[in-house]
């Protein structure tokens, strides 16, 4: 049932173009999103004047993406939240407020609570879940599910990238429901979301490249990651892959952080990864992102750039470049997790550890 492979994480990862597709598939129709069960009114969306995201590990960092998405898109005030620290503040939720709950599992216990703390308050939630008929999507009053598949390895790959892609649709429904500032760029994204699953497919070419790469950094004490924007979720992610299955200290850094501390910590040798925004997109994003690579390449690390297919400008600065599909900015988490999720899983492998069950971890947290 690994389908040929060693692990059902390595299966996992594969199955993400499907996975994707799955996820977006039915929710498209004449120019608008649907969402799988609604039981709130059109009207109800558009009085929302704020939005929170509340999720745990990676289903935070999918929330992070959304933030970007949805504020561009909405014109919307998006705050993500671990969930396990919202409801100990004294969050600000009333019946406008939209809590969109990002589970895989849907019984995380820090999510759910956070979900019955934001009802109490009579705010409005919205649940992206992968499974069905779990207990955050039958407490919320509208549901998206993901179409991933079940998840086996501990790890989340494809339920990470298809909650990505729900938190999109969601973005994307607000701004039908009420309307957008850039309709344009919206129906291209809307478009381009369907293609996304294609361009996943071709990242997953980079696998052997990866492979290599990860063999000869496996003895590494430390890898940092950085990224701007949208690539700073990535990087986040990036990292908490490699602790989780390498046992491997790994942190990851918003770009623009690097002077204000952690830049201390680049010395000679240091496996540093880059995602680099698209050069097709914001132009001061990229060169703020190429200035950093230069910065920590100076002072001796080993920098290995996540890239857009194409853009030469990074060529000088990276000892392994790692190139990825040309995507829009906002959808390129999708294509640029995808590396950093096999490298993680082939560092562990090189340490001998099992990628599927990594130690003290269980798939399911229920328990605050
Ligand atoms: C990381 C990972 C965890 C989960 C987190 C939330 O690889 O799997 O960080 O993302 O425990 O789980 P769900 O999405 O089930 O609420």
């Amino acid at each position: 049932e690994k389908g040929g492979h060693e692990y059902f994480m390595l299966k996992e990862i594969e199955e993400q173009p499907e996975a994707l597709a799955n996820t977006l598939r039915g929710h498209f129709a004449d120019g608008r999103i649907v969402l799988d069960e609604q039981r709130l009114a059109d009207q109800d969306l558009r009085e929302i004047d704020k939005v929170f995201v509340v999720a745990c590990g990676s289903a935070y960092h999918s929330g992070l993406v959304a933030k970007y998405a949805i504020e561009h898109w909405c014109r919307l005030p998006v705050e993500v939240e671990l969930a396990s620290e919202f409801r100990y503040r004294d969050p600000v939720l009333d019946r406008d407020t939209l809590v969109v709950a990002v589970s895989q599992s849907g019984e995380t216990a820090d999510t759910l609570e956070a979900v019955r703390h934001a009802r109490e308050q009579k705010a409005r939630v919205l649940a992206v879940c992968n499974t069905n008929g779990a207990q955050i999507p039958r407490e919320s009053d509208a549901v998206l599910y993901t179409h991933a598949g079940p998840e086996i390895g501990v790890a989340s790959t494809k339920a990470f990238l298809a909650q990505i892609a729900a938190n999109y649709l969601v973005g994307l429904a607000l701004a039908g429901a009420r309307g957008t500032k850039y309709p344009d760029e919206v129906a291209r994204e809307f478009h381009e979301l369907e293609a996304m699953p294609e361009a996943v497919g071709r990242v997953l070419g980079t696998a052997g490249q990866v492979r290599e790469l990860a063999a000869g950094l496996a003895d590494s004490k430390a890898v940092l990651f950085l990224g701007r924007h949208v690539g700073y979720p990535v990087a986040l992610e990036g990292a908490l892959k490699l602790k989780e299955l390498a046992y491997m200290h790994a942190e990851g850094f918003a770009a623009g952080e690097l002077k204000h501390g952690p830049i201390a910590l680049i010395e000679e040798g240091l496996p540093v990864v880059v995602v680099m925004p698209s050069s097709k997109g914001r132009a001061t994003l990229h060169s703020k992102l190429l200035s950093n690579i230069r910065e920590i390449q100076a002072r001796g690390a080993q920098t290995i750039v996540i890239a857009q297919e194409g853009d030469e400008t990074v060529r000088p600065f990276a000892d392994h470049l790692i190139e990825v599909p040309a995507v829009s900015t906002l959808l390129q988490p999708l294509v640029s997790t995808v590396p950093l999720q096999i490298f993680a899983a082939e560092i562990a492998k090189a340490r001998g550890y099992d990628v599927d069950k990594p130690r003290n971890l269980a798939k399911s947290v229920t328990v605050e």
